[in-house]
């Protein structure tokens, strides 16, 4: 890969290489100037070719030298870790709890011993979820631990001796091999991304949604505001979100649009949900009520997509393993606990997303049981369906116009489908391993894409044919919430950075 930026510029834009080496960067895509360029190709580094001089009417043509990097281990992209380290499928799976923060280069670059594992391991849980080294904020409470003290002590333990086994605790080396993944070829490399870096490194953008308008929004999940960025200018304005339940961790996760346009959001630790109207680019909040409002509370979700159908919205609250529904005339929540009582009978539950189908039922992921939910939003019913894939990892999701419920399989490195009317499921197996899908979304010519947590790649498939094309980013980037914008064509694939505060860009060829 070969990105060019400005000098001056918050925008740099990049292309691909073809198999024989060449690359070329479209005429439009690069205003007259001065540009520094970079590359990505896993084991080798460039040779600084110097600023390049851009005018209006004549082509460039800069030659690339490339040599073998000394220190492959700092390019290897977490999935690169994992497919090279020894250990069982269910231990390294462990990591993948690890790189929702940051990425294992820390892990495996460390020397600690399985005992100082443990003390790390415990120091870790005291963050928020949204914490990363740039940002790092505390647990109110500790994560639900009292019943299963023990049973936690000895995974926590048996995870530490095996971490202790891929580090540098015992040799100066590590003593496997580091594997690296193919590069891009074929339709890989017919495609053209764009980054727009956002003005501080501690801004995390977790999900990014395009509006009618062409303005693309983020969530921040580490800060108490939200951005908007105009990609013809790379404007960013920043919008501050009021502060819910003061002295609690900041940040905000799920971000969707409603039926007018306006944007809806789930405040987490803050213990509500607010909704910002684009004209008067104010906001208004909606806090949980005191009896599922404490140090365990974090709203992660919202849905506020078919209000129109009986005028209510579905939120989760992670902390509680509870779904709320919310009556918008009202502002009261009325609760669903499908998994009531069940941590004190040692079964674990993680509510993770809660998305309304065209009539307003609510479908769940449940993150640790692998099993979909579904509540009737008429009787309150609530049915499961579990994903043919064992440990699946289900996480966030989306329904399309035929309710189809398309969702990631975190763990199951799958896409997985749930047809609700048939209600039959159907999963595609990612090409790359450890892939670590977060979030499914399908496009207006039945595409559907997908983004991986742990590569840097974004997934691209034909769930017909079963074709499929992982686009690499240029940068390293912790891939969460994606979106398409189907009102061009070829359609438009937005994501954010979570973790290298840019929005990115990938527009396809065809
Ligand atoms: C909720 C976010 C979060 C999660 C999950 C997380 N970490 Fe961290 N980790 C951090 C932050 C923030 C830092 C930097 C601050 C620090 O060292 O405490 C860090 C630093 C580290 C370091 C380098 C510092 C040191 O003490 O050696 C190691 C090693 C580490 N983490 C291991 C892990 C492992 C193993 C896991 C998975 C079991 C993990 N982390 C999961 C947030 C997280």
């Amino acid at each position: 890969m070969v990105s060019a930026k400005k000098t001056g510029s918050t925008v740099s834009v990049s292309v691909v290489s073809d198999a024989r080496g060449q690359y070329s960067f479209p005429r439009n895509k690069l205003a007259s100037g001065e540009y520094s360029l970079r590359i990505r190709a896993v084991g080798y580094e460039m040779d600084d070719p110097g600023a390049v001089g851009i005018t209006p009417d004549k082509t460039v043509t800069t030659n690339l030298t490339l040599h073998h990097v000394q220190a492959l281990s700092s390019q290897l992209t977490n999935a690169e870790w994992l497919s090279s380290m020894p250990g069982t499928g269910d231990q390294k799976a462990g990591l993948l709890n690890c790189v929702v923060c940051h990425t294992l280069e820390p892990i495996v670059k460390s020397k600690h011993d399985a005992a100082e594992f443990v003390s790390v391991l415990q120091r870790m849980a005291s963050y928020t979820n949204s914490s990363f080294p740039l940002h790092v904020q505390k647990r109110p409470a500790p994560w639900l631990l009292a019943p299963r003290g023990e049973q936690l002590r000895q995974s926590q333990q048996r995870f530490a001796q095996f971490l202790s086994t891929i580090n540098l605790s015992s040799a100066s080396q590590w003593e496997y091999p580091l594997k690296t993944f193919p590069r891009p070829k074929g339709s890989a490399t017919q495609v053209v991304i764009t980054e727009y870096d956002l003005p501080r490194a501690t801004i995390e953008p977790h999900d990014v949604v395009v509006d009618s308008k062409g303005m693309v929004w983020y969530s921040n999940f580490g800060e108490q505001n939200i951005g908007r960025l105009d990609p013809k200018t790379a404007k960013v304005t920043e919008y501050p979100l009021p502060v819910m339940k003061q002295g609690f961790p900041t940040g905000n996760l799920g971000l969707q649009f409603d039926q007018e346009g306006d944007l809806w959001l789930a405040a987490m630790n803050q213990g509500g949900i607010a909704r910002f109207d684009r004209k008067t680019e104010k906001f208004q909040t909606w806090i949980l009520p005191p009896e599922w409002n404490n140090d365990a509370t974090q709203v992660n979700m919202v849905h506020p997509e078919r209000a129109s159908v009986d005028g209510k919205i579905w939120l989760e609250n992670h902390g509680y393993t509870m779904i709320l529904r919310m009556d918008l005339g009202s502002g009261t929540f009325e609760p669903f606990e499908p998994f009531k009582g069940a941590y004190e009978k040692g079964e674990n539950h993680n509510i993770y997303d809660v998305v309304p189908d065209s009539r307003n039922n609510a479908y769940f992921t449940d993150f640790e049981q692998g099993q979909i939910g579904r509540i009737d939003a008429k009787t309150g019913k609530i049915t499961f369906y579990q994903t043919p894939t064992a440990n699946s990892r289900p996480r966030r999701a989306s329904i399309d116009s035929d309710d189809r419920f398309w969702f990631a399989e975190y763990r199951g490195n799958r896409v997985g489908m749930f047809d609700t009317r048939s209600e039959r499921f159907q999963e595609w197996l990612a090409p790359t391993p450890w892939s670590a899908p977060y979030d499914v979304i399908v496009d207006k010519n039945g595409d559907v894409w997908t983004g991986s947590v742990t590569n840097d790649r974004v997934l691209r498939l034909d769930p017909k044919s079963g074709q499929s094309t992982e686009y690499l980013l240029p940068r390293s980037t912790n891939i969460r919430r994606v979106f398409v914008d189907n009102s061009t064509t070829p359609v438009t694939f937005w994501v954010g950075s979570n973790h290298g505060a840019s929005i990115v860009k990938v527009e396809p060829v065809n």
